[in-house]
């Protein structure tokens, strides 16, 4: 086989072609920073602007709901710690299968003296409604959910859950980061507080995400500097990334069906190839093989044979096919037909090797 093939587009995806002509004005021509009152600085807000404009129209709230960050990570982390600074004290409702982001960010909380409750999940991922509802405490002061799980692609019950943190009084911070632009989003309908989402799983740059912050959400910031984004978030914004950010969610809605038939199809062809189970979300795919049997479900997946699956992907990789460690492999639209014959080929052939 010629071609490196990579199989963990959930990781990060290459930049979409027009996403990177609507970034390249921003890195010559129109440098400026945003901050500045002259036309260079002016340009370059506009264009900051127009992008935040888009971001908020597709998300259906308003402009000044939107904060720019350095990444996905920093706004789970502005999320959780923001909503922590403005009230000192309190308890913190995360699940078991989080992010690091999100995890570790409750984690070091913890430590500064905030009390933190992790739900688990069932076999699918998935996080129960019920078990929110009696994780609630009178001091709690958010909840914090990822929309998807990562791994299975289980959709977490958002909206069922934001009934019930609603119904409390309690900001819900959803982590997007893995659903922005791949699941349509109600935020209001939802109940969320807070949105994470970063550019990069979407063909967009890495490096860039923002926050939404609805209108009223009691928060703090946790970078101190000059007063951008509203004083919510310091630092000179990274505009070339903003705008191509912008531009990969407006391809992502205007190419989304066709978006998930390319890549259903692919995952079915893949299947019928190399026989594997799949789970819901037509971008991930888990591969469990036969090594132990055909994994069903996120517990099945955990269980698969460890050091039979490190083989398999030890002999894909020397046939150029880079499978993730865990098990789980993501597609994407940036996949073709050529990239699936590829790794069905060199499956079949790993797999004969172990
Ligand atoms: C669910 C989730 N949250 C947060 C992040 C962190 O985002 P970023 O890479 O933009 O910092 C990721 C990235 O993999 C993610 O999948």
């Amino acid at each position: 086989m010629n071609r490196r093939v990579y199989l963990d587009h959930n990781a990060s995806t290459p930049v979409h072609p027009e996403v990177l002509q609507a970034m390249l004005p921003y890195f010559s021509e129109r440098f400026g920073n945003p901050s500045s009152v002259h036309g260079f600085g002016r340009e370059a807000r506009d264009g900051m602007e127009a992008a935040r404009e888009q971001i908020a129209a597709f998300l259906k709230v308003s402009k000044d709901e939107i904060v720019f960050t350095s990444g996905g990570t920093e706004s789970d982390n502005l999320g959780i710690k923001g909503v922590a600074a403005a009230r000192r004290a309190g308890h913190i409702i995360t699940s078991q299968i989080e992010h690091h982001a999100v995890l570790r960010t409750v984690q070091t909380l913890e430590q500064e003296g905030f009390t933190a409750t992790y739900l688990p999940v069932d076999g699918h991922g998935m996080v129960s409604p019920d078990d929110v509802r009696a994780a609630l405490r009178p001091d709690t002061i958010v909840v914090s959910l990822m929309g998807a799980n990562s791994e299975v692609g289980t959709l977490q019950p958002i909206r069922e859950i934001g009934r019930i943190t609603r119904e409390a009084g309690v900001p819900l911070h959803v982590d997007g980061v893995q659903t922005f632009g791949k699941v349509p989003i109600d935020l209001d309908g939802s109940g969320i507080d807070l949105l994470s989402f970063s550019g990069h799983k979407i063909y967009g740059p890495k490096g860039v995400a923002g926050l939404y912050i609805r209108k009223g959400t009691k928060m703090a910031s946790i970078q101190h500097g000059g007063e951008h984004e509203r004083r919510r978030r310091a630092g000179t914004e990274n505009v070339a990334y903003i705008v191509g950010m912008a531009r990969a969610l407006e391809l992502a809605y205007a190419e989304h069906a066709e978006r998930v038939a390319h890549v259903s199809r692919l995952r079915d062809r893949l299947i019928d190839g190399i026989q594997a189970r799949i789970s819901g979300f037509p971008q991930i795919f888990n591969v469990a093989l036969d090594v132990d049997g055909p994994a069903r479900n996120y517990r099945d997946l955990a269980a698969v044979n460890k050091t039979r699956y490190v083989a398999f992907a030890t002999a894909l990789l020397r046939r150029g096919v880079r499978a993730l460690e865990r098990g789980a492999w993501f597609l994407s639209t940036a996949h073709d037909d050529a990239v699936i014959e590829a790794t069905i080929t060199a499956a079949r052939a790993a797999a004969r090797e172990i």
